[in-house]
């Protein structure tokens, strides 16, 4: 026997899986003539959290509306470049048709219902669902979130994190593959902030869903992603892991404090080079 195993069986090539969400350089164009995003790309691999950076402006929530199919409530439109989820072409999908995809989206400034109470929220959170689980996906998500289940009143009456809390429960209600988060952080102590980022770790870790997290809050996203991405005035400037991006002198300056309103932009900085991690 002089052959080696290898030369009988070669290691097979490893294949990179495809990530469950690809933007392939989008434009999206309010009221017919605001173009807010200019070529805009981003991938999210399968059972990650990806954090989605970048000042007030930027196009943040944008992005997140044209892959939900929001933009459409707002007289928004991707106009070119094609979004790619779980293998299909989602852009131009009607947002209801978007979550049966298994997106769902958690708005900014969280958006529940307020004279309805907690459990009627998490109801209407799985609107699309018919299948008999929905009382254990109750049980389980205020196994994550038991303040929840103690507030029996009417969901306007619960704190800002309480009400942040009720809008991620809402979204596991769907049992989506992919969860689209906008700024969780705002308006929380920095206390709060740390029990919903770790909450948002475990439900990504227990539950496997992926999540595109956005936030202004960049030192609590990269606590909790493995990849970020830098946006500024509709396009991607920057991305990496969220080890290189803590590490990246440039990021520290603008975007992990420090700086306040001395705030540069990336755009003029001779150091910038962008790279390209999965393209
Ligand atoms: N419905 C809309 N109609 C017109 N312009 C909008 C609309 N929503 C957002 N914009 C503009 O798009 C840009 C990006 O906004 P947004 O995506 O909300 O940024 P971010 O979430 O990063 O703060 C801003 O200049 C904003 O004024
Ligand atoms: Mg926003």
């Amino acid at each position: 026997m002089t052959q080696t195993a290898e030369a009988t069986h070669p290691a097979p090539t490893a294949v990179p899986a495809p990530p469950l969400l690809s933007v392939n350089n989008i434009e999206v164009v309010y009221d017919d003539v605001i173009l807010v995003l200019r070529g805009l790309s981003l991938e999210v691999p399968r059972g990650s959290i990806v954090a989605l950076l970048g000042a007030n402006g930027a196009g943040k929530s944008t992005t997140l509306k044209a892959i939900s199919g929001l933009l459409k409530t707002e007289d928004g439109e991707v106009t070119r470049g094609e979004i790619i989820f779980d293998g299909e072409r989602i852009n131009g999908i009607d947002p209801d048709k978007i979550v049966r995809h298994g997106i769902f989206q958690v708005m900014e400034g969280r958006r529940i219902i307020a004279d309805m109470t907690s459990l009627e929220n998490l109801r209407l959170g799985a609107f699309t669902r018919s299948d008999g689980e929905v009382n254990a996906d109750i049980d389980m998500v205020f196994n994550y979130f038991p303040r929840l289940k103690e507030r029996t009143g009417l969901a306007g009456y619960l704190s800002g994190g309480e009400q942040q809390m009720l809008a991620i429960g809402r979204a596991l209600m769907a049992r989506p593959k992919m969860i689209l988060m906008d700024e969780p952080s705002m308006g929380l102590s920095p206390l709060l902030v740390k029990e919903v980022f770790a909450i948002i770790k475990e439900i990504n870790r227990d539950l496997g869903v992926t999540i595109l997290l956005v936030e202004q809050n960049a030192r609590a996203a990269l606590s909790v992603a493995s990849h970020g991405y830098i946006m500024e005035q509709g396009k991607v400037v920057l991305d990496g892991s969220a080890d290189e991006l803590r590490d990246n002198e440039d990021v520290k300056e603008f975007y992990l404090g420090g700086a306040g309103d001395q705030r540069k932009s990336f755009k003029n900085l001779k150091s910038f080079k962008r790279r390209k991690r999965w393209l």
